[in-house]
């Protein structure tokens, strides 16, 4: 994946193995994970493998979700971005096969815009290089970070809707932005 973008504040590249103290910070955070399933990690191998999984998807579908990283730090702060979701991780029994945009931040870094920017130029991405017609999200009902970055970058409320996976069940939302 060759991706190089620059926002007012921010930088959006790949995901790389020099980002796991990063990512181990950000996914061993309880309130991180509140509405991802409430599974934070443990160890710096899981993140490990959050990176590996990222990376693969960028071999295998030629996208996948982007380092964020502060343009005068340059410390990684998250990611965002669009990706594929497959049949196993589309969290929606009605779709597969979809693009969604997404983001998540270490808890330092919430409440400063860095979502909106960041899931904003995602959006120009998919419509103006991807050239998508739809790009879709999910959210936990309750996560209002989330409801409101989507619906400030653009993304309409379509429905509520219940998933159940494994052992758990969630209460979801879904959102769709299509090309103008
Ligand atoms: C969701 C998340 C990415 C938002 O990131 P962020 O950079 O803090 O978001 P922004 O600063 O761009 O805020 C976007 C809008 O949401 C609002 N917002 C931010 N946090 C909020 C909160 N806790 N409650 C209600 N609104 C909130 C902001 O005020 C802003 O709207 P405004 O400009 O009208 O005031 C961040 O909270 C996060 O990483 N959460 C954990 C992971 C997660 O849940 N990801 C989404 C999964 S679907």
């Amino acid at each position: 994946m060759d991706i190089y973008i620059e926002t007012e504040r921010l930088i959006l590249r790949p995901v790389l193995d020099t980002d796991l103290k990063g990512m181990f910070e950000m996914d061993s955070d309880p309130e991180v994970h509140k509405y991802l399933g409430n599974k934070p990690i443990k160890t710096k191998e899981e993140a490990q493998e959050a990176i590996n999984y990222i990376k693969k998807q960028y071999q295998e579908r030629g996208i996948g979700r982007w380092a964020v990283v502060n343009k005068d730090t340059k410390e990684f702060m998250g990611w965002s971005g669009i990706k594929l979701n497959t049949k196993k991780e589309s969290y929606n029994p009605n779709f597969s096969n979809f693009y969604d945009v997404g983001y998540r931040f270490i808890k330092r870094y919430w409440g400063k815009g860095y979502a909106t920017e960041s899931g904003k130029a995602a959006i120009d991405y998919a419509f103006k290089t991807m050239k998508l017609e739809t790009v879709y999200a999910i959210t936990e009902m309750g996560n209002d970070a989330s409801h409101n970055t989507l619906i400030k970058i653009g993304l309409d409320y379509v429905e509520d809707y219940i998933f159940e996976i494994e052992d758990q069940k969630f209460d979801l939302r879904w959102y769709k932005i299509e090309k103008e």
